[in-house]
Order: structure tokens, then C-alpha cells, then sequence
């Protein structure tokens, strides 16, 4: 979302005369988009002021002001003591008010002074900002905001701010004209992306999988994706939406965090293991092809061993094709942070370095299964060879491969040729491959 949100600043700056550089030294403004999730990202925030003040009284030197902004939920979460921390910084932004930098901008150019905003505003940002003006062939699109859920470790709800739905008309016409610009896919955002509920045309609350059916009739739009999902919000319109739309990709990421009832519990997921592998079995069912993404959190406070051990025996009930796994951050203010932290920082590292292992391996012989499966391949970066391309199967796993003749944004068929622990190689599928098929049929 972060990407996303990026992009719409990146959009909303464009009319002042700004264009985005790749070097610090040459900005006339920075802005840090910022993630709170676990400490490791907020802290990593305060590195880069420390060098962008080093930048900027070099430039100050010259002769040329440069305005720092910090924005996304590191400003939402400390507004003002930023500032106290950080004197470098000029402008606080939050996540769901940076459709007003323009004018934050225009106020200290004016008096040279500070700007704050971290409000959570009445109409929402989205009313305000332009259509995207790039898109590359897999595309970002923010459908939902925020999150009602309250995981006890979790600071989202208190930075992002409450549930919030775009409605379904604005989101159709956002992915027309990324369609227009060239994207192919797209992939649609929200903390609780499932928990979609916008108004339709008729006024009434749309679902995930109402909205995914009218964005499957945009012509050239030929993969959708969404993320991120929770596990309680899998209503039957998702599941029928992943068995009746083809341009549905077959992987759902669907954060599980922890396969003990007792952490689960803890955590305030609101479901049980047994309701976890119960709706993983509902979504099997609607395609035999379906894969399935997580993340994790190992020592929570309370985590014992045996807890540790249910999340790596439900790691084998599922066998995800890829995951995410952290170490419990304690963030200001959320309950979790407020319990006794029982776990050890060696017996913390220790799980953790054990359940990358295991998802490892697990991720790993997935790959290793699509070794002679012949699957379409989006090609959307360039690969580090010279030559190579890469693309994403359906189920997101890198593949490269040498084409000639193809270019960034094709959909290739592509015969999977070997595997990695992390990607897998392919060769394009030929029409004299098609011929041989029909031939041994
Ligand atoms: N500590 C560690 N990991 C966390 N996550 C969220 N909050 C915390 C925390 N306090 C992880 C969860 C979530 C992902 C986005 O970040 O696994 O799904
Ligand atoms: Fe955080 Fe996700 Fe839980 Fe919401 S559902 S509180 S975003 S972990």
C-alpha cells in the first residue's frame, strides 16, 4: 500500500512542477513514506533523517532549500514529537491526508515554517486525487483503508484508522484507465481487503467478490489479485468469485499468524485453527489449483514451545507457496505491548530462524512441483542476466527466461523448466510444442 500510496503523492505533486528523482542530493523536497508496523521499520525512518540532514545542509550550503516530509503511519503515529526527535523535518503527513500536501507545501513556502496534519478527515483522500498517470503491466489499486479488527499486536487500526470502502463505481473507473495506460493486472490493496464493502451504482454495499466479478469484464484486464485477506472475512461470493472468474489468480494471501487456539486466542484473531483450515478447504474447493500465502509472528507474549509447534504443524496442513515471518514487536499502545514480553530474545531468534526453515523447505517443494507444467507467465521486469526476462506465474513465484521476441507486459506461455527455493526457470511454449502436444494426444 505503501507503493501505492507513493504513486498518488508522486500524481498529486506533478501539477506543482515536481517529478520524481533517484538522487537525494538533487531534491528540492524528500518525502518519507513510512511503515509502523514493527519497530524495525519505524526506527529505520530516523536513519535515513539523520543522512537526508547531512544532505540537506550541504544543499543549504549552495544556496538551495530542501523541504522534508515525513509521511505514511511513522507520522500519523507521532505527529509533533517527530519534529522534537527530528528538527530536519518540515511536513508530517498521516496516511489518509496527503491529497493535502499541495497546500501543506504552498504554507511553508510561504512563511517557512512547519506543516502537521495527521487527521482522520470526514471525506475521504480519494475524493481528491487525480487518476493515476503511469501504470506498468501489474498495477496497484487501493480498494479498502484501515481495519476494525484490533489483533492485539497490531498497530494499524490506530495509524490507518478505522474500515473505509471506496465505491465500487470509483474503483472500476480507476481500473479502466490503468487498463488504458497498459496494466494487465491488477492487484487490489487493503489492510482487510476482504472486508470489502463499498456502495454500488444502486447504492447498496458491494462485496470483494461482487467488485472482482464487474472489474472481470474490463477488456485486456487479464489478471486480478488481492491482498491482504482475513481469515474471517472469506464470505461464499469470494469463493464463488475464485470459481467462476478465470482471471482471478489462484493464490490467496491469507495471514494465519500463529497455529495454536491458545495464541490465536491471544492475538484477537477471532477464528480458530480448525476455522482456518476449514475456510483454506472451502477456498480448494472452488478451484483445484488454489494456493495460499501467510504470515506469521513467533514469540507473542504467552508463546510457548508446544504453540511454536502447532504453527509448524499447520506450515505442513497447508504447504503455503510463500510466506512472511517476524518476530513479535511490542507497538506503543496496542494491548499486546502492554503484557509481560514471556519470550525470549534468543528463544524468539531461535523460533524464527526454525520457521523460515520450515516454510523454506515447504515453499521450496512447491516450486519444485511445477517442474514440466506449461503455465501462462506475465512478463514484467527485466531479469539481472543480460537477455532474461522475469515474470510471475499465477501463483506469484518469479520465473525467468530467455524470449527474443517477447517484451515487458506480454503474457507468455511458458513450460517450467527448473526450480529454485525461490523462483523457478522456464522456456517460452512453442507453436511446434502445441503441434507435438496434439500429436501425442
Ligand atoms: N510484531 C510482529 N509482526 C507484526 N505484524 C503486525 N504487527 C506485528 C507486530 N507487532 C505482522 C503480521 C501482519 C504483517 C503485516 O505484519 O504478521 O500480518
Ligand atoms: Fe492488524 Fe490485520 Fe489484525 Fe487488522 S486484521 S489489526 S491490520 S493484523
Amino acid at each position: 500500500m505503501n507503493v501505492y500510496d507513493a504513486a498518488r503523492m508522486t500524481d498529486m505533486l506533478a501539477p506543482l512542477g515536481y517529478a520524481p528523482t533517484g538522487d537525494a542530493a538533487e531534491a528540492d523536497l524528500v518525502v518519507l513514506n513510512t511503515c509502523h508496523i514493527r519497530e524495525k521499520a519505524a526506527e529505520k525512518v530516523f536513519s535515513d533523517l539523520g543522512r537526508l540532514r547531512l544532505i540537506k545542509d550541504e544543499r543549504s550550503k549552495n544556496g538551495k532549500r530542501t523541504v522534508v516530509a515525513v509521511a505514511g503511519c511513522v507520522a500519523q503515529a507521532q505527529g509533533e514529537k517527530l519534529i522534537e526527535r527530528a528538527p530536519v523535518v518540515d511536513v508530517v503527513v498521516g496516511p489518509q491526508v496527503y491529497h493535502r500536501l499541495p497546500e501543506m507545501l504552498a504554507r511553508i513556502e510561504r512563511q517557512a515554517g512547519r506543516a502537521i496534519d495527521t487527521s482522520f478527515p470526514e471525506i475521504p483522500k480519494f475524493d481528491y486525487l487525480p487518476a493515476p498517470t503511469t501504470a506498468g503491466p501489474s498495477a496497484f489499486l487501493s480498494i479498502q483503508e484501515g481495519c476494525d479488527k484490533f489483533c492485539a499486536y497490531c498497530v494499524v487500526p490506530y495509524t490507518r484508522g478505522a474500515e473505509y470502502s471506496r465505491p465500487v463505481a470509483d474503483i472500476v473507473s480507476e481500473a479502466r484507465g490503468l487498463v488504458d495506460q497498459g496494466a494487465r493486472e491488477i492487484t487490489l490493496l487493503g489492510q482487510n481487503v476482504n472486508a470489502y464493502h463499498g456502495e454500488d451504482e444502486g447504492g447498496r454495499a458491494s462485496s470483494l467478490g461482487r467488485l472482482l466479478e464487474r472489474l472481470a469484464a474490463i477488456d485486456g484486464l487479464e489478471r486480478l489479485r488481492y491482498t491482504t485477506s482475513h481469515p474471517r472475512d472469506v464470505d461464499d461470493s469470494l469463493v464463488e468469485a475464485h470459481r467462476d472468474i478465470p482471471a482471478l489468480m489462484p493464490l490467496v494471501h491469507l495471514p494465519v499468524q500463529s497455529g495454536s487456539d491458545r495464541m490465536l486466542s491471544a492475538m484477537n484473531r477471532g477464528h480458530t485453527r480448525a476455522e482456518y483450515l476449514a475456510t483454506i478447504d472451502r477456498l480448494r474447493s472452488a478451484r483445484d489449483d488454489m494456493a495460499f500465502a501467510s504470515d506469521f509472528i513467533v514469540g507473542h507474549p504467552g508463546e510457548t514451545e508446544e504453540d511454536f509447534q502447532d504453527t509448524l504443524s499447520l506450515v505442513d496442513a497447508v504447504g503455503f507457496v510463500h510466506s512472511y515471518a517476524f518476530k513479535f514487536s511490542p507497538r506503543p499502545g496496542t494491548p499486546a505491548a502492554a503484557l509481560p514480553d514471556s519470550v525470549t530474545a534468543e528463544e524468539k531468534s531461535d523460533r524464527l530462524s526454525r520457521l523460515l526453515k520450515h516454510l523454506a523447505a515447504v515453499q521450496s517443494e512447491q516450486n519444485h512441483r511445477m517442474i514440466g507444467r506449461v503455465v501462462p507467465v506475465l512478463l514484467d521486469r527485466p531479469g539481472r542476466q543480460d537477455g532474461q526476462l522475469l515474470g510471475r506465474s499465477p501463483w506469484m513465484q518469479p520465473v525467468h527466461l530467455r524470449a527474443p521476441d517477447a517484451r515487458m507486459g506480454d503474457m507468455i506461455t511458458v513450460r517450467i523448466t527448473a526450480a529454485g527455493p525461490l523462483s523457478l526457470s522456464g522456456t517460452p511454449f512453442t507453436a511446434p510444442d502445441i503441434e507435438a502436444l496434439r500429436h501425442s494426444a
